[in-house]
């Protein structure tokens, strides 16, 4: 008889490419793009299958990893895995895997634009020229030559933010304890540490994983210890931020603007950061560009192709 082949669950809206590589493989593939947002149906379906692909829509949460009688792997096409539940997963010896690198470089981009955008106020000058406003006067900038530019997280993206920030002229720190004296210097970047950071910068921005060590880094105190006229940027992940201190740092005009593009609840149809003051915001968009979500669906699929027929692990 033949060999059963093992299948695969995609839960999220993944690059096409992700199921022929899947087929390709020799791994069946249900392609239900939308599952993720429906949590009784995803129960229903995880029940069978060998594998889950996700991206951020998806909860893998204890339920779902009950419910998976089957499952030998997770994959996750990006880089954050803060909606799965690893304790769960390792429980149930279910291997989490990402991807780490396919989608670095557009997330550092949509940092670097969204730093633009707030210190030339691009989105509310756009509104206003086409509202047949044109308030020269209203729209004064900031430049960015020279400027500070303090990034919390130095890895895979705040290293390619480092090299752009400099590519700009700015001077670059970073805070990041798993930065080597020997890698900072490599990079060009002054290593310090957060208090110093958040003193310092004039452009703060985030690329660090959501953790229990890292939630609320950006709190109100460090907030509001930061210079006034400073810009804070965050294309990581919500729960990173005071929200409602920086609403206030904003109100007040002790921060000159902010680019956010994650939230502490998504999707965020409404948020107490909504309507403050040179705010630029952005729906979870880092990872979005038709490059980077290729790389990331032929990634995903190749490694969790390679564990499910070989019992090869990469990225986990
Ligand atoms: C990531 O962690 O890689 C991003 O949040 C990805 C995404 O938006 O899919």
């Amino acid at each position: 008889a033949a060999k059963t082949r093992p299948v695969v669950l995609i839960s999220d809206k993944l690059s096409d490419a992700a199921v022929q590589i899947f087929k390709d493989r020799g791994v069946d593939v249900i392609f239900e793009p939308d599952l993720g947002k429906d949590k009784e149906a995803l129960l229903e379906r995880i029940a069978t299958v060998d594998g889950l692909a996700i991206r951020s829509a998806t909860k893998v949460t204890d339920k779902v990893l009950e419910a998976a009688k089957n499952l030998k792997v997770i994959g996750r096409a990006g880089i954050g895995v803060d909606n799965v539940d690893i304790p769960a997963a390792s429980r149930a010896g279910v291997i989490v895997m990402n991807t780490p690198f396919g989608n670095s470089i557009t997330t550092a981009e949509h940092a670097i634009a969204m730093m633009f955008a707030v210190a030339r106020q691009i989105p509310a000058a756009d509104a206003s020229t086409q509202a047949g406003k044109w308030e020269k006067n209203r729209f004064m900038g900031t430049e960015l030559t020279g400027k500070t530019l303090g990034i919390i997280g130095c890895g895979n993206i705040g290293s390619i933010v480092a090299a752009r920030g400099i590519g700009l002229k700015m001077r670059v720190i970073a805070y990041d304890p798993f930065l080597t004296a020997e890698r900072a210097a490599e990079i060009g970047v002054e290593k310090v540490e957060l208090d110093e950071l958040f003193a310092r910068a004039d452009v703060l921005t985030l690329h660090t994983p959501l953790t229990e060590k890292t939630r609320n880094v950006v709190s109100r105190e460090r907030i509001f210890a930061m210079k006034k006229g400073a810009i804070v940027i965050n294309c990581a992940r919500g729960g990173l931020v005071d929200e409602a201190a920086l609403r206030e740092a904003l109100d007040q005009g002790h921060l000159a603007g902010a680019g956010v593009d994650v939230f502490s609840e998504e999707p965020a149809k409404e948020n107490v950061l909504f309507g403050a003051p040179n705010l630029v915001c952005t729906p979870h968009l880092g990872a979005a560009t038709s490059e980077a979500q290729e790389n990331v669906a032929l990634q995903v699929a190749e490694q969790m192709s390679d564990y499910l027929l070989r019992g090869a692990v990469s990225n986990a």
